[in-house]
C-alpha cells in the first residue's frame, strides 16, 4: 500500500495543463498499479458486442474482461444474459467464439446448462455426496443495452449505464440506426494507457503518424471538449481520396473513462475496446457498425481504411512501451493546445486510482 501511494503520489494531478507532467513510466508496468486498474475495470460498464449477433433464442458470443471469460447469450425466453463461460465442474472454458446453440455443453466431460445457465447434466456422476445441481448455476453478470450496444458490468458500482454513456446519449440519434456487422481484434504489446493516450492526443500525431488520415481531416478546425469522465474530438472532414470515401460528414471521436473509444462518421461507426491483458499487452477489439443501407463494398474498404491507421498506431504503441522502460525517461509533458484529453484522462485515473487506495 505504501509503495501505491508512493506511487500515486508521483503524479500532481492539481496542476493546470501548462505546468502538468505526464504519469512517471512506472504507472505504465508496475503490477500494483495494474492491480488497482483491474478493479477499476471491474467495477465499470465495458461494452461486449452488438445487439445485432445476439437476436434469436440460442443466439451466443464469447468474450472476456479482466482475464474473466464471459459468454452473452439470447435465452428461449428473449432476455439477454451475461454468465461467467467457466465450467462449474472442472473450470474448462464451455462455449468459443460465436454461434447458436440450444444448450450448453461443456466439451471436457459433457456437463450441460441450459440457456439461462441452470446446470441440467452431470454425466457418471451416481454417489456424489453433498452436491446440489441447482447451486451449480453458472455466475450472471450484470447486462444492459444502449442503442445497438450490449454492456456489461462484473461488479456493482452506483453509476447507471446512461450516465457512464452521458454526454454522448443526448446527442447522437444517428447510432441507434447502426447495426453491428464486423469485428477486429489486435494484440498489442503495450499497456492499455498507451493506448487510450495515444487516442487522446487531439489528433498530434496524425500529420506524422498517419499521412492517408490525414488527407481527411481538417486538422485545422480539430475541435476538442472534455465532460466529466469522457472526452470528444470533433472534426470536419476534406478531401477526396480512397480513405475519405468511407469517411465522410464530421469525424466525432468519442472517449469513456476508462477504455471505450467510438469513432463516429456519416453511416459509419467504429467502436475500440481496450482491454488490459497484463502491464505491458492489451488487447483492442475493434467492432464496426454500419447504416442499413450501406453496400458490402463500403464496408470492407471502411475496414481496410481503420486497419491500415490501427497498424500505424499499434507500431508506435509498441514503441511507447519500450521507450517507457528507459532509465532516462523520467516523464513527459503535455501540448497545451493538443493534449487536453490526454491531460484529463490522466487527471481521473488518478483520482479513481486514489479512492480505490483509500478503500
Ligand atoms: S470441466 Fe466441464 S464437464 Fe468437466
Ligand atoms: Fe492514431
Amino acid at each position: 500500500m505504501e509503495k501505491m501511494a508512493h506511487l500515486l503520489g508521483a503524479f500532481n494531478a492539481e496542476l493546470p495543463l501548462e505546468r502538468a507532467s505526464t504519469p512517471p513510466p512506472t504507472w505504465y508496468f508496475d503490477s500494483e498499479i495494474y492491480r488497482a486498474e483491474q478493479e477499476l475495470f471491474r467495477r465499470t460498464w465495458q461494452l461486449v458486442g452488438g445487439l445485432a449477433t445476439v437476436e434469436k433464442p440460442g443466439d451466443f458470443f464469447t468474450t472476456e474482461i479482466c482475464g474473466e471469460p464471459l459468454l452473452v447469450m439470447r435465452g428461449n425466453d428473449g432476455e439477454l444474459r451475461a454468465f461467467s463461460n467457466v465450467c462449474r465442474h472442472k473450470a474448462a472454458t464451455i462455449l468459443t467464439s460465436s454461434g447458436n446453440t440450444s444448450r450448453l455443453q461443456c466439451r471436457y466431460h459433457g456437463w450441460t446448462y441450459d440457456l439461462t445457465g441452470k446446470l441440467i447434466g452431470t454425466p457418471e456422476w451416481r454417489g456424489v455426496c453433498d452436491f446440489e445441481k441447482s447451486s451449480q448455476c453458472l455466475p450472471a453478470f450484470e447486462l444492459q443495452t444502449w442503442g445497438p450496444f450490449i454492456f456489461v458490468r462484473l461488479e456493482k458500482s452506483e453509476q447507471t449505464l446512461l450516465e457512464y454513456l452521458s454526454p454522448l446519449t443526448d446527442q447522437n440519434p444517428a447510432i441507434g440506426k447502426m447495426k453491428m456487422r464486423a469485428r477486429k481484434e489486435y494484440t498489442l504489446r503495450c499497456n492499455w494507457k498507451v493506448f487510450v493516450d495515444n487516442y487522446l492526443d487531439g489528433g498530434y500525431h496524425v500529420n506524422t503518424l498517419h499521412p492517408a488520415l490525414a488527407t481527411v481531416l481538417d486538422y485545422s478546425n480539430y475541435k476538442i471538449d472534455l465532460f466529466p469522465e469522457s472526452s470528444l474530438q470533433s472534426s470536419p472532414t476534406v478531401g477526396n481520396t480512397a480513405a475519405s470515401s468511407v469517411r465522410g460528414g464530421m469525424a466525432y471521436y468519442w472517449w469513456l473513462f476508462p477504455n471505450l473509444m467510438i469513432n463516429l462518421y456519416e453511416n459509419t461507426l467504429d467502436t475500440n475496446m481496450v482491454l488490459p491483458l497484463g502491464e505491458d499487452r492489451c488487447r483492442v477489439i475493434f467492432d464496426y457498425y454500419f447504416a442499413e443501407s450501406v453496400a458490402p463494398e463500403f464496408i470492407a474498404k471502411s475496414i481496410e481504411v481503420a486497419h491500415q491507421v490501427q497498424m500505424e498506431d499499434q507500431d508506435i504503441c509498441e514503441r511507447v512501451q519500450r521507450g517507457l522502460k528507459s532509465r532516462y525517461y523520467p516523464s513527459g509533458r503535455y501540448s497545451v493546445e493538443r493534449e487536453k484529453a490526454c491531460h484529463a484522462f490522466h487527471q481521473i485515473l488518478s483520482r479513481k486510482l486514489l479512492e480505490i487506495c483509500s478503500r
